[in-house]
């Protein structure tokens, strides 16, 4: 039996957000690669934006990629992105990535801290699905994916909003994939380790305590490195492809083992 077709996403449209570094930007990328036909990708730096489709327009041909920047937090943005995608027609696959993370003790965190790292990691999610379900529901293959952390089972100290930010992404992907099966529309969560992306660099003031934290950190992943964003796109290319057209409300942890350790 011929599988590989299975694991692509041919001719598919898709949403990216947080797309202009990391592990979007890869997202992205990978989705190019595997057949998707229109790319929307998305963030606040529009030059980070123009940098990814660039990239993709050098290395994939019959691909479009649009560029729209914005601010996922901002109720005007998420409306006017929402009317201007669901002008284009069927969305088939929307990926929520665009977090923030800050390093800050429980006691330090501010209501205003607590609010935007809620209202950017959580709130644009629910918001953003909720809007563009009318596109995904015209849809053959509709698939939302998530971008989780294993912070939301192993939290870790110093990060309490961020932590239980993720842990309501985890709850988010199920509510939804139980609300929304039967309407077809696949909801999964991908809860990466630690990733070597500008998100990760930032917790750290200098290249040197970075490189020392890098090296630590392979220690409590059992495969013996830290993850690459190319790691996390190709889960998320799999999870939104044919190959996983039973698969739902699943939170796949890729993470080099980190969890089990
Ligand atoms: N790196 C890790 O170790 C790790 C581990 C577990 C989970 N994650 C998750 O993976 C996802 C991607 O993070 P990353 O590590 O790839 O970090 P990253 O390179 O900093 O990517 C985050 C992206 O989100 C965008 N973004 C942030 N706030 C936004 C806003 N208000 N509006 C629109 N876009 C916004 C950023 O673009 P602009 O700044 O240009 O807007 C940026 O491109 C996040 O959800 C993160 O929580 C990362």
């Amino acid at each position: 039996m011929q599988t590989n077709h299975l694991y692509r996403v041919d001719g598919l449209s898709v949403v990216v957000t947080g797309a202009g570094s990391g592990i979007g930007r890869s997202c992205a990328i990978a989705m190019a690669e595997s057949g998707a036909s229109k790319i929307y990708i998305t963030g606040r730096r529009r030059e980070l934006l123009v940098d990814t489709a660039e990239f993709i327009n050098k290395q994939v041909s019959n691909c479009d990629v649009i560029a729209i920047d914005g601010d996922v937090t901002s109720i005007e943005w998420r409306q006017k992105f929402v009317r201007e995608i669901s002008s284009f027609g069927p969305l088939d696959i929307l990926v929520n990535n665009a977090g923030i993370y800050h390093s800050t003790s429980f006691e330090n965190t501010s209501d205003d801290e607590l609010q935007q790292i809620l209202k950017t990691n959580v709130e644009s999610v629910f918001a953003l699905t909720r809007d563009l379900l009318p596109a995904l529901e015209q849809s053959n293959y509709p698939s939302v994916i998530n971008i989780g952390s294993t912070l939301s089972l192993r939290p870790i100290a110093q990060g309490s909003a961020y932590n239980i930010a993720k842990a309501a992404i985890d709850h988010l992907t199920k509510s939804l994939a139980v609300e929304l099966g039967s309407r077809r529309i696949r909801v999964n969560c991908v809860s990466p380790g630690i990733v070597e992306t500008p998100m990760y660099r930032a917790r750290f003031p200098s290249d040197e305590s970075y490189y020392e934290a890098i090296e630590e950190a392979k220690v409590w992943h059992p495969l013996g490195r830290v993850g690459t964003p190319e790691d996390i796109a190709r889960s998320v290319v799999f999870l939104s492809s044919r190959a996983a057209s039973w698969i739902t409300g699943i939170i796949l942890p890729v993470d080099g083992g980190l969890l089990i350790s």
